[in-house]
């Protein structure tokens, strides 16, 4: 088989991503979670690194394979998550598909908790997390291309608006996760992409092709921002 020289438009770029849910620890053995399946933010590093990108991915536990052609760190908290990606920046580019908790456990245990039948059951309480993609977004190792995500299942555009700022994001990939649209864990996604110039609205399609199209959008997008 030849070797296939023509150069692919993402060739030479760095792209970190994030994609999946993070565990948070409550003991050893027990831990709050969140629907999130990793396959629309792998699909997406898949699809980066067919154009040539350099995709470093820090995923969450998913029962997905690792992307092709992507090389993967594997972690459980947004504590990890936000460690990993700390050391991959700098980079040309930050995508963001992780769901991370908004909290954690407060009171992390060492030991299993055990249950005293007719005792109070445990309150959690709980801290925020460390939001990862305002870290990156406000860094001053800043890639020049911030990308995020924004599950909604109300008030989906004013939201995302707001996210871009807080985030220090150039575009919020938004979707609409309410009960009926089975976009968590499933395989299709409707998204709008929001920036500060305006939203894009793309029709109802796999995650694969909301992959491709958005891999496409970001290697013309890096292209422009270099000439
Ligand atoms: N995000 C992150 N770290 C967090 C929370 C969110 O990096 N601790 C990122 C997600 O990966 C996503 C974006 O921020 O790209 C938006 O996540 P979302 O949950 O929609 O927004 P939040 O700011 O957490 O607000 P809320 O959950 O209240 O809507
Ligand atoms: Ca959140």
């Amino acid at each position: 088989k030849l070797l296939d020289r023509t150069p692919k438009p993402l060739s030479g770029k760095t792209i970190i991503m994030t994609s999946g849910p993070t565990h948070e620890p409550i003991d050893p053995v027990r831990y709050i979670a969140n629907r999130s399946s990793g396959k629309q933010g792998h699909a997406i590093a898949a699809a980066l690194a067919r154009l040539g990108a350099t995709v470093r991915l820090v995923s969450g536990p998913v029962n997905i394979p690792d992307p092709e052609g992507v090389s993967v760190i594997h972690v459980e908290s947004a504590r990890e998550m936000r460690d990993a990606v700390e050391q991959l920046l700098p980079a040309d580019a930050a995508v963001m598909v992780a769901a991370v908790a908004d909290w954690r456990y407060a009171n992390e245990a060492n030991e299993k908790i055990k249950k005293h039948p007719g005792e109070k059951a445990p309150a959690l309480q709980m801290v925020e997390n460390p939001d990862i993609l305002a870290g990156v977004g406000h860094s001053k190792l800043r890639p020049r291309l911030v990308i995020g995500f924004a599950a909604e299942t109300q008030d989906l555009l004013i939201n995302a608006q707001k996210k871009l700022d807080k985030k220090g994001a150039d575009w919020i990939v938004a979707n609409d996760v309410s009960h009926t649209k089975g976009v968590m864990g499933g395989d299709r996604n409707a998204v709008r992409i929001v920036t500060h110039t305006g939203v894009e609205e793309w029709p109802d399609m796999s995650k694969e092709e909301v992959a491709e199209r958005l891999a496409q959008k970001i290697a013309t997008a890096l292209q422009q921002l270099e000439a």
